[in-house]
């Protein structure tokens, strides 16, 4: 499915930045390739994410009806009740067993070509990450476990630097990052084929969640409106606060 590329080629990363766009209004006539919002879909799998954990799901979203329970979920905005197709990027912090577990049969299967006593120190760290360091990350008990391990990673970061990002509400962050990551990389995959998006964070979430489905621990990161733009549906000219202000140089 996807292929290592050298080819550096940043102009046409430069155009698909400049042209994505929050698109609020899409041209029902201008129909758009479900296959390529799928390989969009692909392609945003690519981006960087937390441990690997990919603690992620893609919905994609082409039927009609479900795109009307979306658009009414989504507040009734413009650019979800026009939107040709949509995409949820949904946080599934819940699989994170399952995921530890499919780690180590990865990597135990690619190490497999001698005995365990024989693995490198690099080998021996990357399988002790899955099998006790995300353990200790996202393992939980309502919230108190965190709160505990947070207490420690304090008291430790009183003598070296420390990781202290471990209480729930952290780690809903760290999986929320990654997504959010996803998000753009499918967002500009999909401007790269001239193909608009506008992600949407105004929505009832607990109605995204009926519409789809979806597991009560489930979290829904994104929702991304998909079509052709009309040029009406950008509005204006791109806005942006002084570079100076925000750009620091130390
Ligand atoms: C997390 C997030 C949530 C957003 N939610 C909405 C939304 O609910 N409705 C909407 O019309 N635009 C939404 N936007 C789009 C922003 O308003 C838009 O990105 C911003 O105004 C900059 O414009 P540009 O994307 O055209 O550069 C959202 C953007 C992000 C990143």
């Amino acid at each position: 499915m996807f292929s290592f590329t050298t080819m550096k080629n940043t102009t046409s990363l430069i155009n698909a930045i400049n042209y994505r766009r929050s698109v609020r209004v899409y041209d029902a006539n201008k129909k758009i390739d479900s296959a390529i919002v799928k390989k969009c879909i692909q392609q945003a799998t690519l981006a960087p994410n937390s441990s690997n954990m990919q603690l992620w799901e893609f919905h994609h979203i082409t039927s009609k009806e479900i795109l009307k329970n979306l658009a009414e979920a989504c507040l009734g905005q413009s650019t979800a009740t026009t939107a040709t197709e949509m995409v949820v990027v949904v946080v599934r912090k819940d699989l994170w067993k399952q995921r530890t577990k499919t780690h180590i049969n990865y990597l135990t299967k690619l190490f497999s070509v001698k005995p365990s006593n024989e693995y490198s120190k690099r080998e021996k760290f990357a399988l002790n990450y899955y099998k006790k360091i995300m353990p200790f990350a996202y393992g939980d008990f309502f919230g108190i476990y965190g709160y505990i391990k947070y207490a420690i990673s304090w008291l430790t970061g009183i003598f070296r630097p420390t990781y202290r990002q471990l209480r729930k509400s952290d780690m809903r962050v760290v999986a929320h990052k990654s997504a959010g990551l996803a998000a753009q990389t499918f967002m500009l995959s999909m401007a790269a084929e001239n193909y608009d998006t506008c992600p949407m964070e105004g929505f009832d979430s607990l109605r995204v969640k009926k519409a789809l489905q979806l597991p009560t621990k489930s979290q829904v990161n994104m929702v991304i409106s998909c079509g052709i733009r009309k040029p009406e549906g950008v509005y204006g000219e791109r806005f942006r606060i002084p570079f100076e202000s925000i750009y620091k140089h130390w």
